[in-house]
């Protein structure tokens, strides 16, 4: 049996997708069709495996999405370049460009030429700032933003909650707490980031009615850092050896799932928590990206 007090991370992520397709029809009704552009360089397995998924799922809900693959050597100068002529391209409404990305490649850099318009994925600096001075006319990094909307739509008390972000990462742990400090209904949090050099992380942990783990640490939270009752986030994926596994290896989260899942109040289960929502919001952003170029 399915334990009761999970977030289901699938069916939050379906609902969304089916708001995102309302307003794809409503966009297609003015001849506008939503283009989402990929660029991968290199092979990295898991990059692979994620930019497939966000084909599928763009083809599912009708963003015409294409995918720009380059070789692991490519130069820093020919990636800004193809950059630059996507951003001038006017059936193009959202640039992602899939990290992580090789050696000597400035991935600031890459970010940074993206137009903040078609800026998927919310990395460029402008968006950035924005999120942090709760401009709402930016757009909001996938994960983060997807966690936001599991708390929210799991009817999780966020205004006034200790919540314990561990990891700094730009990706997540940043913009995680950018979200939740902001004055607003369902921010209003009091939050404390958590990372490589915190003492005590155990203690800050303990603390927490919203326990978000994105440091990339393969179960690292365990039963006894977790608040009865409290709200539990596992953003990690992290790769483990398994010589039974079909590929030879499995994925595991940041949290200790079975032993934690009986002492908190509501769990991500992993997978089927926080990466399908990282998807349904790039669906949105992308959607809000084409509404926002066509008005
Ligand atoms: N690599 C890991 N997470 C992400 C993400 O959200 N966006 C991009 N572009 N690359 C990633």
């Amino acid at each position: 049996m399915q334990p009761a007090n999970l977030i289901d991370g699938r069916a939050i992520a379906e609902t969304i997708h089916q708001e995102t397709a309302n307003r794809i029809e409503i966009l297609k009704s003015r001849g506008i069709q939503p283009g989402l552009a990929f660029i991968r360089v290199g092979e990295d397995p898991a990059s692979k495996v994620y930019v497939g998924m966000k084909e599928r799922t763009s083809a599912r809900l009708g963003i015409a999405s294409r995918t720009h693959v380059f070789p692991e050597k490519t130069t820093q100068g020919e990636l800004l370049e193809f950059i630059k002529k996507l951003n001038t391209d006017a059936a193009t409404h959202g640039i992602l460009v899939q990290a992580p990305l090789p050696n000597g490649i400035d991935q600031a850099m890459v970010f940074s030429t993206v137009s903040p318009a078609k800026d998927v994925d919310g990395f460029h600096p402008e968006n950035v700032g924005k999120l942090m001075l709760g401009d709402r006319t930016g757009f909001v990094p996938c994960t983060p933003g997807g966690v936001h909307e599991l708390l929210i739509r799991s009817q999780t008390q966020i205004a006034g909650a200790e919540v314990v972000v561990l990891g700094r990462g730009n990706i997540v742990g940043k913009p995680m707490l950018s979200i939740l400090i902001q004055k607003s209904k369902h921010a209003s949090a009091t939050v404390t980031l958590c990372h490589s050099q915190t003492r005590d992380i155990e203690e800050h942990c303990r603390r927490a009615d919203i326990l978000i783990a994105a440091m990339g640490v393969t179960e690292f939270v365990k039963p006894g850092m977790v608040k009865p009752g409290a709200v539990v986030i596992d953003v990690g994926v992290n790769r483990v050896n398994d010589a039974n596994a079909k590929n030879g290896y499995r994925l595991v989260g940041d949290v200790d799932f079975l032993g934690v899942q009986p002492i908190a109040g509501l769990i991500t289960p992993n997978p089927g928590g926080v990466g399908p929502m990282t998807i349904a919001m790039l669906m949105r952003n992308t959607v809000r990206a084409a509404e926002m170029a066509t008005q």
